[in-house]
């Protein structure tokens, strides 16, 4: 029997993580595993009751970088964790490399200090797999404006998410053993197929 693995999904919004999920849960259910879907900010009841302060309320950008960590420290300690040591699967939309491209990349907030958090919250604790959704930002933003309700995030500018997908693509340069970095502008079955080959390939 295989370790159970952690997987995480990344990339700006509008990039198709969300219409890829049913489709890596298609996957894992072929193979027989055992999961759990999750996400950031949130995922657990402290987390969501962040999210939602954190999609549609103003505030500091330090303030921000440390709730969405605050909403990381409840979800590793009780959902992630849990679950592995069960043997059950992890797929979260989202996680730490999120922080590192908005709140570092866009926000501005200093890699270091970001750092520091993540090492005080997951003390060497990384994702087995994180699947990076890259797409250019006009296609994104594109794809964007068909939804009728935009949060605090999705109503950056294009600016803002030139920098968020550049942070992105550092941090996978940095972290090659972890990173599959998928290109988002394919059809959604050529996605599919990328990431059917990429998981099957973690599966027993
Ligand atoms: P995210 O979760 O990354 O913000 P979504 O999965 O919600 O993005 O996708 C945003 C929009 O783009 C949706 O309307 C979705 O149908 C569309 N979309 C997703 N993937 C693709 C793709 N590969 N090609 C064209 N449109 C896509
Ligand atoms: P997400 O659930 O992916 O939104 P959607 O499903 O609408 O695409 O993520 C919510 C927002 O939170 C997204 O804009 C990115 C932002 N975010 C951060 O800024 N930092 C983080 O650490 C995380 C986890 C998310």
């Amino acid at each position: 029997m295989r370790k159970a693995r952690f997987i995480t999904l990344e990339g700006i919004d509008g990039a198709g993580k969300s219409t890829q999920m049913p489709k890596i849960e298609a996957v894992l259910k072929s193979h027989g595993v055992e999961y759990v879907m999750t996400r950031e900010p949130g995922g657990t009841p402290v987390g969501e009751k962040l999210r939602e302060i954190l999609l549609h309320q103003a505030m500091e950008p330090e303030t921000e970088a440390l709730m969405m960590f605050a909403s990381r420290a409840e979800h590793i300690a009780t959902v992630i964790k849990p679950a592995l040591e069960k043997g059950k699967w992890v797929i979260s939309d989202r996680f730490t490399d999120a922080s590192f491209a908005y709140q570092g990349g866009g926000r501005g907030i200093p890699f270091d200090r970001l750092e520091n958090l993540e090492q005080w919250v997951q003390k060497g604790f990384q994702p087995d797999l994180t699947l990076l959704f890259d797409v250019p930002v006009e296609i994104a933003r594109k794809r964007l404006s068909k939804n009728e309700s935009l949060d605090r995030f999705e109503h950056e500018r294009e600016a803002f998410f030139e920098r968020v997908r550049k942070a992105y693509l550092d941090r996978a340069s940095r972290h090659p053993e972890r990173f599959l970095v998928m290109d988002s502008s394919l059809s959604i079955e050529a996605i599919h197929a990328g990431i059917e080959q990429a998981i099957s390939s973690l599966c027993p």
